[in-house]
């Protein structure tokens, strides 16, 4: 069943198709902001005009959706910029919504891109605060879901999110938003780029006391399903080249949609190969979002989505 493409296409058990990809944006204020991010090839912060432009090219290549980071103008202690809800996240979905209605729009919800220490919620002493930072966490996704964002995705980590942010959507009547869960989310090296394009790296410390230890996967399985209890509709893992096994369970343990975020490391590292010609770049991008479906993804998060679909769509 090798012998021929014709073949091979028959006894394919996995497939990859356009509306299975999120492609990222790095949205920023002002008005024609193209800016280029050194460790991410390919990748630009934008403003929401550009943004724009941009969805309404996408939506053609049949892409899943977008998922929304905010760059903004300020920082302080407790990200106060982050839940604005004239910010920029809640300007740009609205933007990307009157340009192109029918591409989904997901929200990334979580205060390190805001804060101006980089952590992912309010310190207190030498450490985050998990319940402090909840409403904050809270009101960003009220922002965001109120601006018209189709999901709503916390990356923090807080224990306990999903459920303050899903009893703020239903009491403000936002019902049918759904809430896709960074459920195990990794504390991991393969996050370095994307910290250089938002600024979140944190300015003392590190995040490994509330993401998660490489070293484990039962773990992992516990936070699913506390999110799970608490309501979310979706559930991601994260990074996703190292943590195929985690998806692989993941999707055992649970019926609903289990997202993988391939992150910007794991771009990186394929870019910066591709360019000093060690790999082929499509080959090693194919292969990889193939593995990531094969592990279990129903979806994937990925710089490589309009590149991919756009090879897809040959
Ligand atoms: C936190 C967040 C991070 C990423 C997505 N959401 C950074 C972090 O936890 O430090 C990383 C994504 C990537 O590396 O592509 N808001």
């Amino acid at each position: 069943m090798r012998r021929t493409e014709a073949l091979r296409r028959l006894a394919r058990e996995t497939r990859l198709s356009p509306e299975q990809l999120i492609a990222p944006i790095f949205c920023t204020p002002g008005k024609g902001v193209r800016d280029p991010i050194g460790s991410m090839p390919g990748v630009e912060r934008w403003s929401p005009d550009v943004c724009a432009e941009k969805a309404r090219e996408w939506v053609k290549l049949g892409i899943g959706g977008v998922l929304l980071f905010g760059i903004p103008d300020s920082k302080d202690a407790t990200g106060t910029s982050g839940t604005d809800p004239n910010g920029i996240v809640p300007a740009t979905v609205k933007a990307i919504k009157d340009a192109a209605p029918d591409l989904v729009v997901v929200t990334d919800v979580c205060l390190c891109e805001y804060t101006d220490h980089g952590h992912c919620g309010v310190i207190e002493g030498s450490e985050v605060h998990n319940d402090k930072t909840l409403p904050l966490l809270a009101k960003q996704a009220l922002a965001h879901a109120r601006a018209g964002a189709d999901i709503v995705a916390p990356s923090d980590m807080m224990d306990g999110r999903v459920g303050a942010i899903r009893d703020a959507l239903d009491e403000a009547g936002l019902t049918g938003t759904p809430i896709l869960s960074y459920a195990s989310k990794y504390a991991s090296a393969f996050y370095g780029p994307f910290r250089e394009a938002a600024g979140s790296a944190p300015r003392e410390g590190n995040r490994r006391g509330y993401q998660m230890d490489p070293a484990n996967a039962r773990e992992a399985m516990r936070e699913i399903r506390l999110d799970l209890d608490e309501g979310a509709d979706l559930i991601l893992v994260k990074p996703a080249i190292s943590y195929l096994d985690i998806l692989a369970r993941a999707r055992e343990i649970t019926e609903v949609p289990v997202w993988a975020y391939n992150v910007s490391g794991e771009y990186a590292m394929i870019k910066a190969a591709a360019a000093r010609g060690w790999l082929n770049e499509e080959a090693a991008m194919m292969e990889t979002l193939i593995s990531i479906r094969r592990a279990g993804a129903d979806a994937i998060v990925t710089y490589f989505s309009v590149d991919a679909a756009k090879v897809l769509g040959r």
